[in-house]
């Protein structure tokens, strides 16, 4: 039995955990869009073929933001093709999809805002350029008065469409990218990008694109755009295929390049004596085995099965271990975050035709995260090796703590809150399954939480006590007096 006596300090948060890092990639990849976010067909369908079960999960997700439409997909997206009336289908050489282009730029504004999202544009910076993307930014957020805007308003959105993050370019610095550069080539026209959305929507925020495991990457071309940017991406992936020690490493691999990436960020503000913050923002962490071969093939077809991956138990610790250790963890310098990606492919929501959906046992640690995660991201006590916790205090007073017990044995939990603080138990459940090969179908959720029974769990006064099992993803809420 592992122990656990986990002390909280009010004192001194980490930072604050907000919404934004409970964002997801919608990408026009196998049936994320096609047979999942849209589907006109469906019985679930809406009157713009939305899928409404799909919808009601991403609320239920407390999504806050999308990244779209890609993503490798956006290397050679153009977004004229899916706006108007007359829609253009291409191929996708990037994923060696059809495109049919019936769902484009009005849709997923739409759709964002019947599920309450923000969304987030990716521009193609790959094998486009930056006027392209002005006039891209100048079709959606402008007014009126111009041919684009003019063109947005014949096409049925008279209101502008009030994107405010923008993603400039996918993943250049990558030999899996059309459009792969050197960091210089590539940070110029970033650069120059950055300065021309601005100007025409100077409420926008770019997203310059980093590199999740390259940090010579990072300073080259923080150095030539940091006075025009708001937040550094960076991509982190974890592989499903990898045996588990390994999995679970890549965690403090990740963690290391983060907090060096963060490092230099400040030293690069220091050296210009700039006021001005740039964040990182993790738009796409992915639990994928990375398989090239998962790509679909000739004759390119519309809605392939693609990555659409199950996940077992450990894809939930992974993202319970992740949300708290990343996420909450470093939440003085990540500002958003999105899992990659939201529907069937890689994803916590899965469908199938005929209005069947259902969630993966990584949906709950992301959904509880969402709904009890935002606030004061708090200290906590040294943790055992194999546990990842965190803690997060809500402007109402509600404390969440999250616990991933990656340890092969159960472990005994003692929580101290310390000063009479504590007013009561709200929630305690978990997550955890024998079979380490169990995940969730149509038919079958063995990857659901639970309430933590009465005999694993003691509340008395300012201390919990709970036996949480091997293997397990817990979260435990309270009340407390400490409104904020
Ligand atoms: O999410 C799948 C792919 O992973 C995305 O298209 C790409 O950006 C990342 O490498």
């Amino acid at each position: 039995m592992i122990k656990l006596n986990l002390r909280l300090d009010f004192q001194n948060p980490i930072g604050t955990a907000t919404k934004m890092l409970y964002g997801g990639l919608v990408e026009h990849l196998g049936r994320c869009v096609y047979g999942g976010v849209y589907d006109p067909a469906d019985p679930q369908a809406d009157e713009e073929g939305f899928r409404k079960d799909v919808m009601a999960t991403m609320r239920e997700l407390k999504i806050a933001v999308a990244r779209y439409p890609g993503g490798c997909f956006t290397d050679l997206w153009c977004w004229e093709d899916g706006v108007g009336p007359h829609r253009k289908a291409r191929l996708d050489p990037a994923w060696k999809q059809l495109e049919p282009n019936t769902f484009g730029l009005h849709e997923f504004v739409h759709w964002c805002r019947k599920c309450e999202i923000e969304p987030m544009v990716t521009l193609n910076l790959s094998l486009r350029d930056a006027l392209d993307a002005a006039r891209l930014v100048e079709y959606c957020n402008f007014p009126g008065g111009t041919e684009l805007s003019e063109q947005r308003k014949a096409n049925g959105d008279s209101n502008p469409f009030g994107i405010k993050y923008f993603c400039l370019g996918n993943e250049l610095y990558a030999p899996w990218e059309f459009g792969q550069c050197p960091p210089e080539t590539y940070a110029v026209r970033a650069r120059e990008c950055a300065k021309v959305i601005k100007a025409i929507s100077p409420d926008a925020k770019c997203l310059l694109c980093g590199c999740g495991y390259d940090n010579d990457w990072n300073r080259k071309v923080l150095e030539i755009c940091y006075d025009h940017v708001d937040a550094l991406s960076l991509h982190f992936g974890f592989g499903s295929n990898d045996p588990d020690e390994a999995f679970y490493h890549t965690l403090y691999v990740h963690e290391k390049t983060l907090r060096e990436c963060a490092d230099i960020i400040e030293a690069i503000r220091q050296s210009r004596k700039s006021e001005r913050r740039v964040g990182i923002a993790i738009d796409e962490w992915i639990i994928w085995n990375g398989d090239d071969k998962a790509k679909g093939s000739l004759p390119y077809t519309v809605g392939m099965h693609l990555l659409e991956e199950d996940y077992s138990i450990r894809e939930v610790l992974l993202c319970g271990a992740f949300l708290s250790r990343f996420l909450h963890g470093h939440c003085d310098c990540v500002d958003l975050a999105c899992v990659a990606q939201l529907v069937n492919v890689i994803a916590p929501v899965r469908t199938a035709p005929g209005g069947v959906l259902w969630r993966q046992g990584n949906f709950y640690p992301m959904a509880y995260a969402a709904r009890y995660g935002c606030g004061k991201s708090l200290r906590l006590s040294d943790l055992p090796q194999d546990l990842q916790a965190s803690a997060i205090l809500a402007e109402n007073g509600e404390l969440a703590v999250f616990v991933t017990n990656l340890h092969k044995e159960p472990c005994n939990m003692n929580l101290e809150l310390g000063g009479g603080v504590a007013k009561g138990l709200l929630e305690a459940v978990t997550l955890h399954c024998e079979d380490e090969k169990a995940f969730n179908t149509p038919e079958r959720s063995p990857l659901c939480p639970q309430k933590l029974t009465e005999a694993a769990l003691t509340a008395k006064g300012d201390s919990v006590m709970a036996t949480l099992p091997a293997h397990s993803w817990s979260c435990i809420r309270l009340n407390t007096q400490l409104a904020l």
